[in-house]
């Protein structure tokens, strides 16, 4: 289904959910109304059997050109502090919703991408660029902080030079740097983006699905722990994946010990049988 007026439109073919941010006429910045639409679509798509995976793209040259300065912030701003702690709460929950999303999640990053767009971004388990992608912190470049969970996203995902100069200097870089970087996994020619990101959306929907949404938040947990810690949290997490689903990892044993139909060093099992 595609909602053409909507700030965000979305389809569904062969499994995978590919979302856009659509105002292209304001560079798909992220304004209130956009920010309560999102929410709505990652509801209605979470926990449909026919999505596997989610990609989130914008619609022409922007993949999110951050923040609404007109609508998010001065115009809420201009109706008080609960306006403005409604708007930060309807942006950040839907950037929590994709973070601990249910089905894996690939940032395609086609254009411009700034500022409060580095929250979705990084929200996203995976990110693909465009050479031609540009991305900046620009808050500095109109007299703000990176705020909007920003600062942190750079922290975490890059080194801390790197992450000073980047938000500092408010300067452009392109995809290729963004994945030099580690903003993305990689980056690719615009004309072979979609390609690459549904080759990649192909990989993870033939894994099982509960192993993957306990593997990516796992990933972002651990992150945070002692190794004690972890060792102990992996120990639950699995028992508890295996609460949803311990036939299938019955299944990835028997294909490759009885069956010796596949090796798990090698590629996954055949989630059909
Ligand atoms: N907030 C509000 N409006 C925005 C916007 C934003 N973040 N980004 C773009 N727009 C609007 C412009 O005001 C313009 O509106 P208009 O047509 O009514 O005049 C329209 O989108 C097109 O933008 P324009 O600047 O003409 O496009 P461009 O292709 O020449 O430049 C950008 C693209 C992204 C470089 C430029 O729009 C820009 O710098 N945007 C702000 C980026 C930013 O700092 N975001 C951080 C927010 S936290």
């Amino acid at each position: 289904m595609t909602n053409a007026d909507d700030t965000v439109t979305f389809r569904v073919e062969n499994r995978i959910a590919w979302v856009k941010f659509n105002r292209p006429d304001k560079r798909n910045c992220m304004s209130p109304t956009l920010n309560r639409r999102m929410m709505e679509v990652l509801d209605e798509l979470e926990f449909r059997d026919d999505v596997g995976v989610l990609v989130l793209t914008g619609e022409g040259s922007a993949w999110s050109a951050g923040m609404d300065l007109k609508e998010y912030f001065r115009e809420t701003e201009a109706k008080g502090l609960g306006a403005t702690r409604q708007a930060q709460r309807e942006s950040y929950g839907w950037w929590r919703r994709l973070r601990w999303y249910q089905k894996p999640t690939i940032a395609m990053v086609n254009g411009w991408c700034f500022g409060g767009g580095y929250g979705p971004l990084y929200s996203c388990d995976l990110a693909i660029a465009a050479d031609e992608a540009q991305f900046a912190l620009s808050e500095i470049n109109w007299g703000i902080l990176p705020g909007g969970g920003a600062t942190k996203v750079v922290v975490d995902l890059m080194p801390l030079r790197d992450a000073m100069y980047h938000a500092m200097t408010g300067e452009l870089i392109d995809g290729k740097k963004a994945a030099e970087w580690r903003l993305v996994n990689e980056s690719v020619p615009l004309d072979k983006l979609e390609a690459r990101v549904r080759e990649l959306a192909e990989v993870l929907l033939k894994k099982n699905p509960v192993a993957l949404k306990a593997t990516k938040d796992a990933i972002r947990r651990v992150k945070e722990m002692t190794y004690d810690n972890a060792e102990d949290y992996l120990v639950r997490a699995q028992e508890a994946a295996n609460s949803f689903d311990n036939e299938g990892r019955k299944e990835g044993i028997k294909q490759f010990i009885d069956d010796k139909t596949y090796k798990p060093g090698l590629g996954a099992y055949n989630l059909a049988k």
